[in-house]
């Protein structure tokens, strides 16, 4: 399985429709979090089946491990969960996805592809212009969650976050985890990976105001 592939491949064009959040969801009126880049999705599927009172959308751009996860979601007729194949930017950046960024309670980024050459920061998921979109259709509120282990792309992330003044950063002291998408702290993938192998772990949560 390929571990990178470039998001600005012409293969991203064209995008998947996602549908809307009833035929998505069992109950669409619940709360809203999506996980972009969510590689196989098993952090959504700990958290989807703990939280039955959320709701949860992952986006990846690998298409083999959406299909998987897709496949999985019917398996286990799990109603509160949907895996979209894509680029999350272009797929966000669709008219007829509107809608998702309008109802999102909260998004999160986890460990995402660091992209570490000077020349290939354009393929980092986090862009200007991604943040631009999102601070226009997020409701006051809502919550952006970052986290890497890569502390250059963190201040990368946390600038272009930062640099738009629709976003206020949240003091980690202050936050009730309780309450968010992630009550009982899951772990994706890559963070057990980063806990085993003691890395640092960045992190930032950011409210639209
Ligand atoms: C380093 S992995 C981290 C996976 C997972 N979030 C975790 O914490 O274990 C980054 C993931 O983001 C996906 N990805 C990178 N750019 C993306 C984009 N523009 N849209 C959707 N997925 C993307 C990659 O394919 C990969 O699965």
């Amino acid at each position: 399985m390929r571990q990178h592939v470039n998001p600005l491949s012409k293969n991203f064009h064209e995008i998947e429709r996602i549908p809307s959040l009833i035929e998505m969801f069992g109950d669409p009126k619940l709360n809203l979090h999506l996980d972009i880049g969510c590689a196989s999705g098993e952090f959504l599927f700990d958290l989807a089946l703990d939280n039955t009172n959320w709701n949860y959308l992952g986006i990846e751009i690998r298409e083999k491990l959406v299909k998987t996860a897709k496949f999985k979601v019917q398996q286990r007729e799990i109603k509160n969960l949907y895996f979209a194949f894509g680029n999350a930017n272009n797929i966000l950046n669709d008219v007829q996805s509107k809608f998702i960024i309008k109802n999102l309670k909260s998004i999160s980024f986890n460990f995402p592809d660091p992209w570490f050459k000077k020349r290939h920061y354009k393929r980092r998921v986090i862009q200007p212009e991604f943040i631009n979109l999102l601070s226009n259709s997020l409701q006051k509120g809502s919550l952006i969650f970052i986290k890497t282990d890569v502390k250059d792309l963190f201040d990368y992330m946390d600038y272009t976050i930062s640099s738009n003044l629709s976003f206020k950063k949240i003091d980690k002291k202050d936050f009730n985890s309780s309450e968010s998408f992630n009550p009982n702290r899951f772990q994706t993938n890559r963070e057990k990976y980063v806990i085993v192998n003691e890395l640092d772990i960045f992190e930032m949560i950011y409210m639209k105001i």
